[in-house]
């Protein structure tokens, strides 16, 4: 068994003792997957009615998955089940071949953090929904390096100063978070995509889910998407076990809360001036001509 494992990981492209790279991108040693697995997924056999939420790490997952079962409960109240978000929505990138979750009735969601070259063909091929959420990439990079300092699979960053280094390199878990939004933009003509953007559900959260249940083609009555709202708040979602992953920090897989700050502009708190230069320098360089734009705060 050791031996076994000794050879899968001399296989591996190891960027760092708890990083893998594949495919330009940066996958976790201590996870199960490997590159053929990652392979594998494209093939998953999708249904029509399937919906993607598709996410960089620290950019707003657990909160669009919540506001996604809170829109599907309110349209198909026969399938409200007791199960956490993490069961109902699971991760594409932890299916095997005979997963239950294969039989669930539709719409099923899935949740991935891999780029559009890397989900399934079937994504491609119209009407498969994709929801795609992105975050200013300076709170991401301030989510990400707290959040490394809690998750088992990552490794603990040695200083803020290293951290800020490894994510404006892409040498961070998934990669580049610029790669990653561009490739999700640059691929809009080919997926029926819909970009929701972390501020926006901050600002005007309402107003983010009826563009949501349009996307989705889900009439809901002015009630229920009110039911929908307070049950995605963060005040809401940070004592909901089922959307807070709070099993995780039972189980210590989690040694941080994962609900920590949920706001725009936390960044301020962490760069130095010199930091946030070198930041806009690099977001220049690299996103220039990137049409959609950034919110790096919200006045109070
Ligand atoms: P912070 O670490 O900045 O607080 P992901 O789910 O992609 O891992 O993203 C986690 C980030 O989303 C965390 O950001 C978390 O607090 C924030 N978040 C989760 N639910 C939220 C909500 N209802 N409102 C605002 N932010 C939320």
């Amino acid at each position: 068994m050791l031996l076994c494992c000794s050879l899968s990981m001399d296989s591996l492209d190891l960027l760092s003792p708890y990083l893998f790279k594949y495919k330009r991108r940066n996958f976790l040693v201590k996870d199960k997957l490997r590159p053929k697995d990652f392979d594998a997924l494209q093939d998953v056999e999708l249904r029509p009615t399937d919906i993607f939420l598709c996410a960089y790490p620290k950019s707003g997952t657990i909160w669009m998955q919540q506001v996604l079962i809170q829109i599907m409960d309110a349209a198909h109240p026969e399938q409200t089940e007791e199960a956490t978000n993490r069961v109902r929505v699971p991760m594409l990138e932890g299916r095997t071949a005979d997963d239950p979750f294969r039989e669930r009735p539709d719409p099923r969601i899935y949740r991935s953090h891999l780029p559009p070259d890397m989900l399934p063909r079937g994504v491609k091929a119209q009407p498969t929904k994709v929801v795609y959420v992105w975050r200013n990439p300076k709170d991401v990079l301030v989510s990400l390096y707290h959040f490394a300092q809690s998750w088992v699979m990552l490794e603990t960053p040695q200083s803020f100063e290293e951290f800020f280094q490894q994510f404006l390199e892409g040498n961070v878990y998934m990669g580049s978070w610029f790669d990653h939004v561009r490739e999700f933009y640059a691929a809009r003509d080919q997926l029926n995509i819909h970009f929701v953007q972390y501020e926006n559900m901050l600002k005007d959260l309402r107003g983010e889910v009826v563009k949501l249940c349009d996307f989705l083609g889900k009439d809901l009555t002015d009630e229920a998407i009110d039911h929908v709202v307070e049950m995605s708040t963060f005040k809401s979602m940070k004592t909901n076990p089922t959307a807070n992953y709070k099993d995780f920090n039972e189980t210590d897989r989690y040694k941080k809360e994962t609900m920590r700050k949920g706001i725009a502009g936390d960044w301020k708190n962490h760069f130095t001036v010199a930091q946030n230069e070198e930041f806009d320098q690099m977001f220049k360089e690299k996103m220039s001509d990137f049409p959609l734009a950034c919110t790096w705060e919200l006045k109070k």
